[in-house]
């Protein structure tokens, strides 16, 4: 037994010494990979963003790195991103395929699926309803401003003491989706609503985790029981409770009067029945709702945790965006979208915030549709892409304060609102966060309608705050509690 250990041992020691992973001709230059696990040792897999700068410091803001066998592109600092994703935006908007992601969310949905005229014309169509939502524009603030009263309830109660705001946060952006999908909002600490979230988070845990790779890097293992298999299960469930939802919707609806997003979808499917060739179905219905309802929660509450966070620890900041909002909003019962043009210091708090949040640090993985170039590389078809976002947004030369919180980053000399080129949080190019609309519209809503109401302080035995966030698909600020008084400004309203 010992011998056939030793054994081993010497073949792996052979293979790393002999075997060079040899990078295409012309391909960005890296480290080293080894066989097997290509580059994974050289960085933190528990947060790689420091490791990534420090590579590209070293190899240029186009590099490679091996994760396993497949090699990737990493690229740093907005004019690698730009000229990729909107330059050549053909060439760089495909997603990888044949992984577990592409594998448990079966190529169908959004996110997800590949560059092509079915992701196409699903991604139209679910823009399009979103804008226009058969009732209008208006609808769509309506749900947000009605979920925010169910907020501000519930914060009330808090008044006087201090709260964690993290799955509050989440809760409300949750419902929002909720309201926009089906027109229906969960109890805050409902029971479906918790079970939804542990096994969407379990399954997102292990797809993009050791075992994912694991997965992604040998198929042959693939039919193995090991823990790969349960994202799929977990996924399973998820999709079970979409599916459901789908089922109990349909008997409220009247055909040919859409009320919400399902009524939209559904509607369009009844116009493609003859259609043989049509991309919708039912199923793409049940997996279009999981994307949106999973790409707009996490990234929105934990937008909204970043921004609540460096509004505690920056009282002043605080204080000067209730002051502009008091003047702006002077005789109104609540806050609407169009107010923001009355409101250029509370912009840029909630762009800042967006800024320095990096919420989504890597993009979601392209890769590309065909063997193409970029700043005189040569890249193969098929080869994974990482925008570093979070490089561009804190890139030396784009901002006047890349590394503080500060809204002057975006505030001209004469204190207008001005949106620097470099402010990609939602990326950009065909596959640019098709949520980012309603996702501005909840940052603005709620931020302004709670600090118009509230102040909210650091507590005094808090100790020092600590900003460094909690790294994964999306950036998580460490669980925090924040003080909360109700403002003179809103008794007397
Ligand atoms: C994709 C950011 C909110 C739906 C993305 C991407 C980013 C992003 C960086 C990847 C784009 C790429 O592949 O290059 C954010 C941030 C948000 C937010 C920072 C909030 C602060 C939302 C909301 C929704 C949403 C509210 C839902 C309505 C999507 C979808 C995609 C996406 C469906 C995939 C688009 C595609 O592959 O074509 N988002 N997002 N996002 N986002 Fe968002």
């Amino acid at each position: 037994m010992l011998g056939s250990l030793v054994l081993v041992w010497i073949f792996i020691c052979l293979l790393f010494l002999f075997i060079k992973i040899q990078r295409p001709k012309n391909f960005p230059p890296g480290p080293r990979p080894v066989p097997i696990f290509g580059n994974v040792f050289q960085l933190n897999i528990s947060n790689p963003l420091k490791d990534f700068e420090r590579i590209a410091e070293r190899y240029g803001n186009v590099y490679s790195l091996y994760f396993g066998g497949r090699p990737a592109v990493i690229l740093t600092g907005f004019k690698a991103v730009k000229e990729a994703l909107v330059t050549k935006a053909a060439d760089f908007s495909g997603r990888p395929q044949n992984v577990l992601v592409s594998h448990i969310t079966e190529g169908k949905g959004i996110a997800f699926v590949d560059y092509g005229p079915y992701w196409k014309e699903q991604r139209r169509f679910a823009l399009m309803s979103l804008r226009n939502f058969g009732l209008g524009k208006q609808s769509m603030e309506d749900r947000i401003l009605g979920e925010i009263q169910h907020l501000v309830v519930c914060m009330d109660k808090s008044v006087g003491g201090f709260m964690n705001p993290d799955t509050l946060f989440h809760e409300a952006a949750s419902n929002i989706i909720y309201l926009v999908l089906f027109g229906i909002r969960y109890e805050y600490g409902d029971e479906t609503l918790k079970q939804y979230v542990t096994s969407f988070v379990e399954s997102t845990k292990i797809a993009n985790g050791f075992w994912g790779m694991i997965y992604d890097t040998f198929p042959a293992l693939r039919g193995l029981p090991l823990p790969f298999r349960k994202a799929i299960t977990h996924f399973d469930i998820v999709k079970n409770i979409n599916a459901n939802m789908v089922s109990k919707h349909k008997p409220s609806r009247v055909p040919g009067e859409p009320k919400n997003f399902v009524d939209c979808y559904l509607d369009e499917l009844e116009k493609q029945k003859e259609n043989d060739g049509s991309s919708f179905t039912e199923g793409q219905l049940v997996r279009t709702i999981m994307d949106l309802h999973a790409a707009g929660t996490d990234t929105t509450s934990n937008t909204l945790r970043t921004a609540f966070l460096y509004l505690i620890t920056h009282p002043d900041i605080q204080e000067k965006c209730q002051r502009e909002i008091d003047e702006a909003l002077k005789g109104k019962a609540h806050a609407s979208f169009e107010d923001r043009h009355d409101m250029p210091y509370t912009q840029a708090v909630i762009h800042e915030s967006l800024r320095i949040a990096k919420t989504v640090p890597l993009s979601v993985p392209h890769c590309t549709t065909r063997d193409t170039e970029l700043m005189g590389y040569s890249i193969p078809k098929d080869t994974l892409v990482f925008p570093n976002l979070a490089s561009v947004l804190s890139e030396e030369g784009q901002w006047k304060f890349p590394h503080e919180f500060n809204p002057d980053n975006f505030l001209n000399d004469h204190g207008q609102f001005e949106k620097p080129e470099a402010f990609l949080p939602f990326s950009a190019g065909p596959r640019v966060c098709l949520g980012e609309g309603l996702a501005r519209m909840e940052l603005f809503l709620i931020l302004v309608t709670l600090l118009r109401r509230f102040q909210f302080f650091w507590p005094e035995d808090a100790g020092e705050p600590d900003f460094t966030p909690v790294y994964g698909i999306t950036l998580t600020p460490k669980p925090y509690r924040m003080g909360i008084r109700r403002r003179q400004a809103a008794k007397d309203m």
